[in-house]
């Protein structure tokens, strides 16, 4: 049995998932290869199976980058699923099938009312829908800024999305809810990433300050509806190999998914206490069918 994980080559040496992954199919004697999603040579039928992992130059390829899952014979996750997840213009259907959603205004132009206009110290977030690593991204506290960034996204023919900066973020950071094998592995809290004044910047250390985190009764329900919610959208045979579902804290105090990662999330293995080889098992069962 050979696996591949697909990385980028800027990333190859700094996704910190990678060497875990190495270290625990080395201790099990699995064939496990390291490969550059956009490399020529790299024939992609080889393997049993190959999982996307850091490929994080995708935003800018898109199509590219999916053209290329689509042409993987035995894919993790699906490239259906990778297609849907991309553009997060999915949260409105996640928020459809019943998932509470942060709430987010579309496209906004100059003069549309905004969500906590007048309120004190009111701040938003506007970001591109597809992005990832918080590229494109900034938080606001003057309306007319909102307007701008999102008629330059709109522009620019991207879908912009605007929501009320969620100020827990600020004191709590959020929570990273991974599912390894179709089952909740661990969570991590993320610390805040946008400063207020600062303005958009693509050279945040996006994966930050990183800890593990003891998730509550509330963020674990939330998170395993979202995890349900996505077999109804996709039909009960989704089989997602990994996933993951950020969630922020409400003002209510209630959890809302900022993000639901299916792609190439960061799965924080060197905070998960052992999840490389829950990922390990999980891609074997797979391959022995
Ligand atoms: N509405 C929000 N309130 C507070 N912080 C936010 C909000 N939206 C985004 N952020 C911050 O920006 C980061 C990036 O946004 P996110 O929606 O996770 O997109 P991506 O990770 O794909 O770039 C988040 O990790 C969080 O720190
Ligand atoms: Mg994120």
């Amino acid at each position: 049995m050979t696996i591949a994980l697909a990385t980028a080559l800027p990333f190859r040496d700094i996704d910190p998932d990678l060497p875990l992954l190495h270290a625990a199919a080395e201790r099990r004697g699995l064939a496990l290869e390291t490969v550059l999603w956009d490399d020529p040579a790299v024939d992609w039928a080889g393997f049993d199976l190959v999982v996307v992992r850091s490929c994080w130059d995708y935003t800018d390829r898109r199509e590219e980058f999916l053209d290329w899952a689509a042409t993987v014979p035995r894919l993790a996750n699906p490239v259906e699923v990778l297609r849907w997840n991309t553009d997060k213009t999915y949260l409105r259907e996640v928020a459809a099938a019943g998932v509470p959603v942060i709430a987010t205004q579309w496209d906004v132009r100059d003069g549309d009312p905004l969500a906590g206009d007048g309120e004190p110290d009111a701040e938003w977030v506007v970001k591109p829908s597809i992005s990832a690593g918080s590229r494109d991204t900034a938080r606001w506290s003057d309306p007319a800024d909102v307007y701008r960034h999102s008629e330059e996204l709109v522009a620019r023919g991207r879908t912009s999305m605007t929501q009320r900066y969620v100020p827990s973020v600020d004191s709590d950071g959020e929570t990273a809810m991974l599912f390894l094998g179709g089952h909740f592995s661990h969570a991590i809290r993320k610390a805040p990433l946008l400063e207020r004044g600062e303005g958009v910047n693509d050279h945040r250390d996006s994966r930050g300050d990183i800890t593990p985190r003891a998730p509550t009764a509330a963020q674990l329900e939330v998170a395993a509806s979202t995890h349900d919610a996505l077999r109804a959208l996709f039909g009960p045979d989704l089989d997602l190999l990994y996933a993951r579902i950020d969630l922020v804290t409400a003002p209510d105090g209630s959890p809302v998914v900022l993000e639901v990662e299916l792609t190439e999330p960061s799965l924080f293995l060197p905070q998960s206490g052992g999840g490389e080889d829950v990922l390990l098992d999980a891609i074997e069962q797979r391959v022995r069918g």
